[in-house]
């Protein structure tokens, strides 16, 4: 991506990297990670208009801690070093780093002796009540410092800065809390101004990334949109593509992405696994194919699905025998068009850090994100023209692209689909009850205003049967249960607390709409040490 004005950011680890890189795109400035050893002809290579070292567990002085090339402080381009990133910068250029008496963890008031640069504009402290307020402005007076609450999280500390840098803000325990050797434009927190708890950190890293590194704010999608489809033109070529769509926010948004670049030398498969949601597969295609006139192949693959399914109950084996069986016909589809050199996957930003960040390629590469390696005598080269972005991007990028908000704000909707929420066997007779429970739990949820508040809702089919009565007459079917959680990315999750009156509904809805149910149970279980799904 050849975006000019551009802050890199090198990962020693923190769990706070990304953030980091997300809270300067929010400023409309692109950013990216790359780890901390990363060559120094790359980073020239790069061109960055400014380097943030970031956060992370090591300590300098130890034997095995991630140091950067000194010469990234020869470069001439500002540098901000955070929490790990600010020891690092003090022992690279001469300063004096040592373990602190006591461990700083969590809220802690700073207090601004510079206000010139990175500070600028902070003076005023966000306090909890009115009185608490006067007291505070009281103390502001008597003080000169202004004084703003930061999120600190280090055991050491600067106890010599280096030369040329002066402290421009301290913390009853820090002393030197930040430093700046403005003369070099080199900056370093001790807290992290990327994490929301640290009060007037959006300001401290726009005056970062606009004051000090003179970036302008030019990462916008509409930009991203130009840029991209205008590099998949050239790369392609005259050749032709292939995507798999999945009824996923990320696969239809790379679709629509690279549609917009080559049009009809793009052609998109949609595999009908048999376990998808209520007319799932007619919903995508119809979208793709109405407001984007795209080349789509719907390929019905239900009952071929449904017979290696046949007697499995264990879980994982009901997953790779999905996983498998969704490569094998996108294969046998992809070889029938002539001419087809690449495969479009919608891979995003996170699973690229994950595999090249500071902690080493994962091991964990989710399997549905993984056909390209599964095409090798096809010899598709791949595209992946999201990995450069984060979920939330992604969803922009797709209203950007004009696509309808009932695809992008969609809930996650797992590979294996409802086979994996049919507990025991998969047989259509139970999909299509559980398709028909599923429907309504989902539609209650959206004429309750809920839809967006949720990560995901849905049905599971339970293989027990009880007892009821319906009319003047006993029936003894199966139950199901509603699940519906909270998350902000599927790691943890609580279960939602769903208004009794939208249960009822679903419940009498689900009872006396759906043959073959005669009860409706609510999970009320968390992640951890629940999962969201129940298998
Ligand atoms: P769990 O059940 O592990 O789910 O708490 C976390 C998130 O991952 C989704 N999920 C899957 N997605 N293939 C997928 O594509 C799978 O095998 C799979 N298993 C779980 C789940 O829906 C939730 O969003």
């Amino acid at each position: 991506m050849d975006f000019k004005e551009k802050i890199l950011i090198l990962d020693f680890g923190s769990q706070y990297t990304q953030l980091i890189a997300r809270r300067v795109r929010e400023q409309k400035v692109y950013s990216e990670i790359l780890p901390y050893n990363v060559t120094i002809e790359r980073i020239r290579e790069f061109a960055p208009k400014g380097i943030i070292l970031s956060g992370g567990p090591s300590s300098v002085y130890e034997k095995d801690a991630p140091i950067a090339d000194k010469k990234i402080f020869e470069l001439g381009v500002p540098v901000l070093g955070i929490c790990y990133g600010m020891q690092l910068m003090a022992h690279c250029l001469g300063g004096k780093v040592s373990k602190a008496a006591k461990r700083e963890y969590g809220r802690a008031e700073l207090m601004i002796d510079d206000d010139a640069d990175l500070f600028k504009g902070i003076v005023k402290q966000k306090t909890e009540d009115r009185r608490q307020k006067t007291e505070v402005k009281k103390t502001v007076t008597r003080h000169p410092s202004p004084v703003t609450v930061v999120w600190m999280s280090h055991g050491d500390k600067i106890v010599k800065p280096p030369k040329g840098f002066l402290p421009i803000a301290h913390t009853g325990n820090s002393p030197i809390a930040a430093m700046a050797d403005k003369a070099r434009n080199f900056y370093a927190l001790q807290f992290h101004p990327e994490v929301v708890h640290t009060d007037n950190g959006t300001k401290v890293l726009r005056n970062f990334i606009f004051n000090v590194c003179k970036c302008r704010p030019k990462w916008t999608m509409h930009s991203f949109i130009e840029t991209t489809t205008l590099a998949i033109r050239e790369k392609v070529g005259r050749d032709k593509v292939v995507c798999a769509i999945s009824g996923g926010v990320d696969s239809a948004v790379t679709a629509v992405l690279i549609n917009k670049a080559i049009g009809k030398q793009l052609t998109c498969i949609f595999v009908d696994n048999g376990v998808l949601r209520y007319k799932e597969a007619e919903k995508v295609e119809g979208m793709l194919k109405r407001h984007f006139h795209m080349n789509i192949i719907c390929v019905d693959s239900a009952q071929r699905f449904m017979k290696k399914l046949k007697g499995v109950t264990d879980p994982e084996r009901k997953r790779k025998i999905i996983g498998n069986e969704f490569i094998y016909v996108f294969e046998e589809e992809a070889k029938k068009i002539k001419g087809a050199k690449y495969l479009a996957q919608g891979t995003l930003y996170p699973d690229v850090i994950e595999s090249t960040s500071f902690k080493g390629p994962s091991a964990t590469i989710k399997s549905h994100h993984n056909v390209g390696g599964l095409l090798k005598d096809m010899k598709l080269k791949l595209i992946e023209p999201l990995r450069e972005l984060f979920k939330d991007e992604v969803r922009v990028l797709g209203r950007e692209l004009g696509m309808p908000d009932e695809i992008i704000s969609r809930h996650p909707f797992p590979g294996p689909g409802l086979a994996i929420r049919i507990i025991d066997e998969v047989t259509p007779q139970r999909t299509e009850i559980l398709r028909k429970a599923d429907t309504i739990v989902l539609e209650e949820i959206k004429k309750a205003g809920l839809y967006n508040e949720i990560w995901q809702a849905f049905a599971v089919l339970l293989p027990i049967k009880t007892v009821g009565v319906m009319g003047d007459e006993r029936t003894y079917e199966n139950v199901v249960a509603v699940r519906a959680v909270k998350s902000v990315d599927g790691m943890t999750a609580d279960w939602a607390r769903l208004p009794y009156e939208v249960l009822g509904i679903i419940s009498n809805r689900i009872i006396n709409e759906v043959k073959g149910i005669n009860r409706v149970v609510f999970d009320i279980s968390s992640k951890p040490p629940s999962t969201i799904e129940w298998e």
